[in-house]
């Protein structure tokens, strides 16, 4: 069977991209929010998962204001990326594995869930970033080590779902993971936040007291996350902010105990809190005897 190795979480902003292009993990600006990956890369080096399933929010380059699905399954061979506008460099392919999408898109509907499956589907620089940044040690290409499941979550346009039913998804996509029957290990990935907005009167906002609340649920007890709806989430996050949502969607993809490797916050990247965060799931061999 399939089994979920863990959790990683990371900030994803456009110039990350250009910073790898241009080989300045070391530059002092960057060099913080850099290093906040070789714990998580070391943990993937020592694991060897086959599979990532990447939880994030598009950003024009599938879905746009016109369309814009509450949850979304990518179920494709290869996901391309695109240019983005932002000058970053386009990123490589990365391999899919359609049977273990198709096997989460049909678990998650019969729970109750529905989400639209993508048969051909984008990856932008919240796919791509966290990825590069965790399998490819800042920036030097190493092949394509896992094949992806992209899971799209609407961050972007109200209405957005609540942290609770993120966190249910989450849930439902766990559970068909660890009921599909080849074994694979399976990596979670939550990608975005934390606190930012980058429009309007609070263009700025950061909210460090909130975003350590909401890591230190995201180890620990999650429930109090789950009673945060939308709109306080956007007050006390920013607009951006609400892009926890995807790390609360994997949060809930984690269905067992956990064991947080190491956590790195940053402010400020691109006028973005920055934060990585890496939880390792407890075999459940372990857990039964203890
Ligand atoms: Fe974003």
């Amino acid at each position: 069977m399939a089994r979920i190795l863990g959790g990683l979480a990371a900030s994803h902003v456009p110039s990350i991209g250009g910073a790898i292009a241009r080989g300045l993990q070391q530059d002092p600006y960057w060099k913080p929010f850099f290093d906040g990956f070789i714990p998580g890369q070391q943990w993937l080096r020592d694991v060897k998962p086959d599979v990532a399933v990447v939880f994030s929010n598009d950003h024009g380059l599938n879905f746009f204001l016109d369309k814009m699905p509450t949850f979304a399954i990518g179920a494709a061979p290869i996901y391309p990326s695109a240019d983005e506008g932002w000058g970053i460099p386009v990123n490589d392919p990365w391999p899919g594995i359609t049977p273990l999408s198709w096997h989460i898109a049909n678990e998650v509907v019969a729970a109750e869930f529905d989400p639209v499956i993508c048969q051909e589907m984008l990856i932008d620089h919240a796919v791509c970033l966290p990825l590069a940044c965790f399998f490819e040690e800042n920036g030097t290409k190493k092949g394509r080590p896992v094949k992806i499941v992209p899971v799209g979550i609407n961050t972007v346009q109200l209405p957005v779902p609540s942290l609770k039913r993120c966190f249910e998804f989450g849930r439902a996509v766990g559970r068909a993971i660890e009921s599909y029957p080849e074994d694979l290990k399976v990596v979670l990935i939550g990608t975005g936040g934390l606190s930012h907005q980058l429009e309007g009167e609070r263009a700025g906002h950061l909210n460090k007291e909130f975003d350590k609340f909401c890591m230190d649920h995201m180890a620990g007890d999650p429930s109090p996350l789950t009673k945060i709806s939308a709109i306080e989430l956007i007050e006390k996050a920013g607009t951006a902010g609400l892009e926890f949502m995807n790390w609360m969607t994997m949060r809930g993809a984690l269905l067992g105990d956990l064991r947080e490797i190491s956590r790195t916050y940053h402010i400020p990247i691109s006028n973005t809190a920055a934060a990585v965060q890496v939880l390792e799931q407890l075999p459940r061999m372990a857990q039964a005897a203890e």
